[in-house]
C-alpha cells in the first residue's frame, strides 16, 4: 500500500514537471510568435541610445567638443541644442572674443597671459610681413624650420654659419627658414624692424607674421607655419622643426633619413616624445595650466626643441589641425594633432632636449652620433660643428 502511495507521488510530481514545461514552451512560442510578426518593422528609439554627452566645464575641452561637434553633425542628435546656441564660437574669428571673459569662470584671476590667449584663441591667420615664396624652387630634401624671436640675430647667424647651413650637405639639399612674430609695443621691444629687413634681404631666410611674439603664441607659430609650407614648400621631403637654443647635428640627421624604409618615412615624427603627461597645476611653473582651461591628460608629444617629420605628414598635421583648438603649449598642440591622425610621435635617443651628462660636453666624440642637443649658445654651435666637419674627427 504505502508502495503505491510512493509511486503515485513520483508519478505526479512527473506529470506536474512536465506540465510547467510545457506551459513554458506555449510561452516561448507565442513570444517567438509575436517577434515574427513584428520582423518587417524598424525599430525606431525614442530617446538617444548612447550615452549624454554633457558640456566640459574646461575651456580648451568644451571648444574642443564644438569642433567635434561641427565636423561629425551626426552626433548633433544627442546635443541639447539650446546649449550649443548659447556657446556658439565655433568660428574662425580673429576679432577679440570678450565674452571669454564670463565663460572662463576664474577669467579675472588668471595671469594675463591666459587672458590674452583666451581672446584671441579662434583667431588663425596672421598677415605675413616678410616672406621666402622663392625657397623651395628647388624643394630640398630636408627643411630646417627654427623658431627665433626678432632680437635673437646672433643665435640665427651662429646656426646659418654652423648647422642650418642651406645648400648641399652629405650630397643632399638642405634649406633654412627662421619664423617669426612681431615684436610687439607692449613687451617694451625696441622697434628691430630695420634690422630685420636689412637681414632678410641679405640672408633671404626670415619668414615674419604680424601678430606678438610669446610663448603663448608658438602655436599660432605652428599653424601659420603649417599654411606655409602648403603654399610654398609642399615638396620638401623632410622637416626639422626646433627652438634656436638648440644644436642640430645636420649630419646625423640626415644619415638617419637617407636609412629610412618608404612606409616608415611618410609617417616620420621623430624627436624627445613624451608620455604620460598632463597639464602642471601649479601656478609657478611655465607650463602651468588652470583646471578652468583643461581637464585630462596629454597625447604623446615631442618637446618642442626640435622634432624631424616627413613633408607628407606636415600636410596632414595643417588638415587636421583645422580640427583642434588651439592650445597654448605648442608641442602639446602638435601631440594633439597627431593623435586627431591616429599617430603618435617616436622617441629617438639621439634627441637631448635635457642636454647630456655634463662631463661629456666638451667630448666632440659625444656629439657624433646625437641628432640634436639643448641648450647651446651660438659660440657654442659653432665649436661643435666645426669638432663633426673635421675629417680627422676619430670616433670609432
Ligand atoms: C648624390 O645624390 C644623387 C641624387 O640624389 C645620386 O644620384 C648620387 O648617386 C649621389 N651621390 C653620392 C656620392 O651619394
Ligand atoms: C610690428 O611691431 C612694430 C613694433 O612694435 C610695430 O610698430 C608695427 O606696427 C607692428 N606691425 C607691423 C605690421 O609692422
Ligand atoms: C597673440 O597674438 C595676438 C596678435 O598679435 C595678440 O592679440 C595676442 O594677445 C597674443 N596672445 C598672447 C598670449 O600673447
Ligand atoms: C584633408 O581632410 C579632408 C577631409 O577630412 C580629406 O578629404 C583630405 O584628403 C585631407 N587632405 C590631406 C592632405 O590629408
Amino acid at each position: 500500500m504505502a508502495l503505491l502511495w510512493r509511486r503515485m507521488k513520483v508519478l505526479v510530481m512527473v506529470i506536474v514537471v512536465i506540465m510547467v514545461n510545457l506551459f513554458i514552451i506555449i510561452l516561448i512560442c507565442r513570444k517567438n510568435g509575436q517577434d515574427k510578426g513584428e520582423l518587417n518593422k524598424v525599430h525606431i528609439p525614442t530617446k538617444p541610445f548612447w550615452s549624454k554627452v554633457v558640456p566640459n566645464q574646461a575651456y580648451w575641452n568644451l571648444q574642443q567638443q564644438f569642433l567635434d561637434l561641427q565636423n561629425n553633425p551626426i552626433l548633433t542628435a544627442n546635443w541639447n541644442t539650446n546649449w550649443l546656441k548659447d556657446t556658439a564660437l565655433i568660428s574662425d574669428s580673429c576679432h577679440p572674443d570678450f565674452k571669454v571673459t564670463t565663460k572662463v569662470k576664474d577669467y579675472n584671476s588668471l595671469p594675463g597671459r591666459f587672458k590674452d590667449f583666451l581672446v584671441y584663441m579662434r583667431c588663425r591667420s596672421y598677415p605675413l610681413l616678410v616672406d621666402q615664396p622663392n625657397l623651395c624652387t628647388d624643394p630640398p630634401f630636408l627643411l630646417l624650420a627654427i623658431k627665433s624671436l626678432a632680437p635673437h640675430f646672433d643665435r640665427r647667424q651662429a646656426i646659418r654659419e654652423s648647422w642650418g647651413r642651406s645648400g648641399i650637405l652629405a650630397n643632399r639639399t638642405v634649406k633654412t627658414v627662421f619664423l617669426l612674430g612681431n615684436t610687439s609695443e607692449v613687451d617694451h621691444h625696441p622697434d628691430l624692424s630695420d634690422m630685420l629687413r636689412y637681414e632678410s634681404t641679405r640672408h633671404h631666410d626670415i619668414v615674419q607674421w604680424d601678430y606678438r611674439d610669446s610663448f603663448f603664441n608658438l602655436t599660432v607659430k605652428e599653424v601659420l607655419f603649417l599654411g606655409w609650407i602648403e603654399t610654398h614648400c609642399p615638396d620638401a621631403q623632410y622637416i626639422f622643426k626646433g627652438d634656436d637654443d638648440v644644436f642640430v647635428n645636420t649630419y646625423s640627421i640626415l644619415k638617419f633619413l637617407s636609412g629610412l624604409s618608404s612606409p616608415k618615412a611618410r609617417d616620420l615624427f621623430v624627436g624627445d616624445v613624451i608620455t604620460n603627461a598632463g597639464p602642471h597645476r601649479d601656478k609657478k611653473v611655465k607650463y602651468f595650466i588652470p583646471e578652468s582651461m583643461y581637464v585630462g591628460v596629454y597625447p604623446p608629444y615631442a618637446g618642442g626643441g626640435g622634432y624631424l617629420y616627413s613633408g607628407d605628414l606636415a600636410a596632414r598635421l595643417h588638415n587636421v589641425s583645422k580640427r583642434v583648438a588651439l592650445y597654448p603649449i605648442d608641442d602639446v598642440y602638435t601631440g594633439m594633432c597627431l593623435r586627431k591622425l591616429g599617430l603618435a610621435p617616436e622617441k629617438h635617443k639621439g634627441f637631448r632636449t635635457f642636454d647630456i651628462e655634463e662631463k661629456y660636453r666638451d667630448n666632440p666624440c659625444a656629439y657624433k652620433s646625437l641628432m640634436l642637443v639643448h641648450p647651446r649658445t651660438p659660440q657654442e654651435m659653432i665649436k661643435i660643428w666645426a669638432w663633426l666637419s673635421d675629417p680627422h674627427l676619430n670616433c670609432q
